[in-house]
């Protein structure tokens, strides 16, 4: 819906008389003063009016702990979903920013909103995600070198962005990427002689996954956990 027509119908104002006062900058659109009527704006953004809330954002973030063995999917004939761990009517809504493979574990973020959930995958926004990697053979000394130089998918016909490899024990690192390609992490130790046995995420962005949360358990976002997400977007 346009911006001006929003306003016209939350308030006492015409159409005509809208416009004028989002011209003078008396209207703020997710925390910006925006001077025109005919920006889009939908349920996911905070509206005001001379300082005064019109709507708030009405989306959910939520982090959950996901096991080992769930599939990130709506719904599965064969294997149980992340989707099954959220109570209905609530799932329904929901979309996966950031899959994780049925064999991986850790931090998903689960929410209603298509363009922050968008920034969180996208690779040009190079928000960092950080993975506890075992694998099957010790480490190589150049692995950590390699993946700074980025590694070559041929799928994809190109260079992953500089990882950080940080070396916990030999078989034991952990990995920080800055995009979500399609097995990315089991690739990256393909592509050097290795081979994953356990994948963990521990955070995206500043996201952590809360150690409060046993595998399975979810909670909310904290507003400053979503307005670190909007934040990467402005940074990019
Ligand atoms: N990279 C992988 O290979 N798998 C995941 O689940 C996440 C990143």
């Amino acid at each position: 819906m346009k911006l001006d027509r929003f306003i016209s119908n939350r308030t006492a104002h015409s159409r005509q008389a809208t416009r004028l006062l989002i011209a003078s900058g008396r209207v703020h659109v997710a925390g910006c003063i925006t001077h025109d009527p005919r920006h889009e704006v939908d349920q996911f953004v905070a509206i005001s009016l001379d300082g005064e809330l019109l709507q708030a954002r009405q989306a959910h973030f939520l982090m959950l702990h996901k096991p080992v063995g769930y599939l990130s999917a709506t719904s599965d004939p064969q294997h149980p979903t992340v989707m099954q761990l959220i109570p209905s009517p609530l799932r329904e809504q929901l979309h996966i920013g950031g899959r994780l493979d049925r064999s991986s574990s850790g931090l998903l973020i689960l929410t209603n909103d298509g363009l922050w959930s968008r920034r969180l995958t996208e690779p040009r926004i190079k928000l960092p995600k950080t993975y506890r990697v075992t694998t099957l053979r010790p480490i190589s000394p150049e692995t950590a070198e390699r993946f700074a130089e980025g590694i070559y998918m041929t799928t994809e016909q190109l260079t992953t962005s500089p990882a950080q490899l940080q070396q916990l024990a030999p078989c034991e690192a952990r990995l920080t990427i800055y995009e979500g390609r399609y097995h990315q992490v089991k690739r990256m130790f393909h592509a050097v002689g290795n081979q994953v046995v356990s994948l963990h995420r521990e955070s995206m962005g500043a996201i952590v996954l809360d150690p409060a949360l046993a595998a399975g358990e979810y909670r909310t976002l904290t507003t400053a956990e979503v307005a670190s997400v909007d934040q990467a977007q402005t940074n990019a």
